[in-house]
């Protein structure tokens, strides 16, 4: 038998136990014998390193938006971002993604996982979130994965936000490591609407008709939530150029 067919299902059951080791210890030894359950220690501790590589990632990230925040009020006495959120995908989420996607619950398959670090920045202005996305972009040492503008392109529902996968290297005591990052831009206006239908959608057990309602309420407030912004940075460049 492969090694890998010993370790594919101890880190499936890390990944559905969320790491908890208590009732990780427990199930591991109904199932499997000493030298596997060693080997599954291993790649947990693998694991616990690549998670600590993205935490890393978050850090270079994050640093390089407060860099570009404090250069452009500097420059032009404002600050482009208003906050920036970070998390890491928990262990749990990132089982389920994988069942999700039909990908094994192995360590390999979360090189498919372009979202395990995650940084949100959320914007004063529309026109902020291109211009931070492009300083960023021009870095050399960054490499743009994917792009997804759902500003130019909202969603069906209306979201509305700014993606970016990027790889980033990160210095480890001997090596360097190149680490993807998702980047989630957006407007305090598009981060208001977001979350409030995040929560919504989780409220199950509305009729076939009271969703298509509340859907089409969610889209009508993605559209005021869009005006606003555009209104927003209509006052901003009046008086920018007064
Ligand atoms: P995921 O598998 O959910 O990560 O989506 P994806 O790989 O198709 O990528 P996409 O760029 O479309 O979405 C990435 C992330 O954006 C999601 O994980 C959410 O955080 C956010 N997002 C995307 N669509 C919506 C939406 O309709 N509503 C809200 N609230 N957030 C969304
Ligand atoms: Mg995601």
């Amino acid at each position: 038998m492969d090694m890998k067919d010993i370790v594919t299902p101890m880190v499936g059951t890390m990944l559905q136990t969320g790491g908890n080791s208590a009732s990780l210890a427990q199930q591991l030894s109904s199932l499997f014998d000493e030298a596997s359950i060693l080997k599954a220690r291993e790649t947990y501790e693998e694991l616990k390193s690549l998670m600590s590589c993205y935490q890393c990632a978050i850090l270079e990230i994050e640093t390089k938006f407060k860099v570009l925040n404090e250069r452009f009020s500097l420059n032009y006495e404002r600050n482009p971002i208003e906050t920036i959120k970070t998390r890491i995908k928990s262990p749990k989420s990132i089982g389920e993604k994988l069942i999700r996607r039909n990908l094994p619950l192995n360590y390999d398959s979360l090189e498919e996982i372009h979202d395990i670090a995650g940084v949100r920045v959320i914007c004063s202005f529309v026109d902020d979130i291109y211009m931070l996305a492009d300083c960023l972009l021009k870095q050399d040492d960054i490499r743009l994965i994917q792009q997804k503008d759902y500003i130019a392109h909202p969603k069906e529902n209306g979201y509305r936000s700014f993606h970016l996968i990027v790889e980033v290297p990160v210095f480890l005591e001997t090596e360097k490591r190149l680490m993807k990052v998702e980047v989630q831009l957006r407007t305090i206006a598009m981060e208001f609407w977001a979350n409030l239908e995040h929560k919504l959608r989780y409220k199950k057990n509305l009729s076939e008709e009271l969703t298509a309602l509340t859907s089409s309420e969610l889209s009508e407030c993605a559209k005021m939530s869009a005006q606003l912004d555009l209104k927003m940075q209509k006052v901003r460049d009046i008086i920018e150029n007064s």
